[in-house]
């Protein structure tokens, strides 16, 4: 039998669960409890490794904790899902359709990539066009700066991305690999 998880041997979904926005900066929780009225959401990025996803878990977790509302997906994954959908689907997908109108925060995780496909490009562009000219929170991660996505996504996506989201650098050491070097000693 596996052990009940103590805060040590957690999988990264279990210490994801009970993120806690009190964790991080306060320019992280002000920007975050203040985001209902500013509409603004996170460009989060950062090296592989310091903690952008447990960051957008814990500001998820907030929003679930007071409104009882928040989305949270895995950018490939996403990807994938409404492809998948829009193939068996004459081209409708449901998933696409009910994050462009979902009207509470969204995250999409993990927006890294070398390069896009016209149907990464133009889904990307539907969510976020729709959820941008609404006002409705979005909360993006990446690896790479702002600057970096411009070339791969396009200048169209990067400019709603700047225009409803504050973009923050986490900085820090690669968590995992620092997890697996203590283990070593
Ligand atoms: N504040 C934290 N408390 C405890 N564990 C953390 C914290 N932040 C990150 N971790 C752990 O460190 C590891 C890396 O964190 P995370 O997956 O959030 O990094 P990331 O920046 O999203 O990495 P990548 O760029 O590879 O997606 C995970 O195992 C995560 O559980
Ligand atoms: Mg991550």
């Amino acid at each position: 039998m596996w052990k009940t998880p103590t805060q040590t041997n957690m999988t990264p979904n279990q210490l994801f669960e009970i993120a806690s926005i009190y964790t991080l900066s306060k320019e992280i929780q002000e920007k975050v409890k203040s985001a209902k009225e500013t509409r603004r959401g996170l460009y989060l990025y950062g090296k592989v490794g310091v903690g952008k996803t447990h960051t957008m878990h814990a500001i998820k977790n907030y929003f679930i904790k007071t409104y009882n509302r928040a989305w949270f997906e895995n950018y490939t994954e996403m990807i994938a899902k409404i492809k998948s959908e829009s193939l068996s689907n004459y081209g409708f997908s449901e998933t696409l359709d009910r994050l462009k109108k979902y009207e509470y925060p969204i995250f999409i995780d993990d927006i890294t990539t070398e390069k896009v496909t016209d149907f990464q490009e133009e889904t990307m562009y539907r969510i976020l066009n729709e959820r941008y000219n609404n006002g409705y929170v979005t909360y993006l991660s990446s690896n790479r700066d702002v600057d970096v996505i411009t070339n791969v996504f396009g200048s169209r996506i990067t400019s709603r991305i700047l225009g409803m989201c504050d973009k923050l650098e986490i900085k820090g050491r690669d968590m995992r690999m620092k997890e697996a070097l203590d283990k070593t000693k």
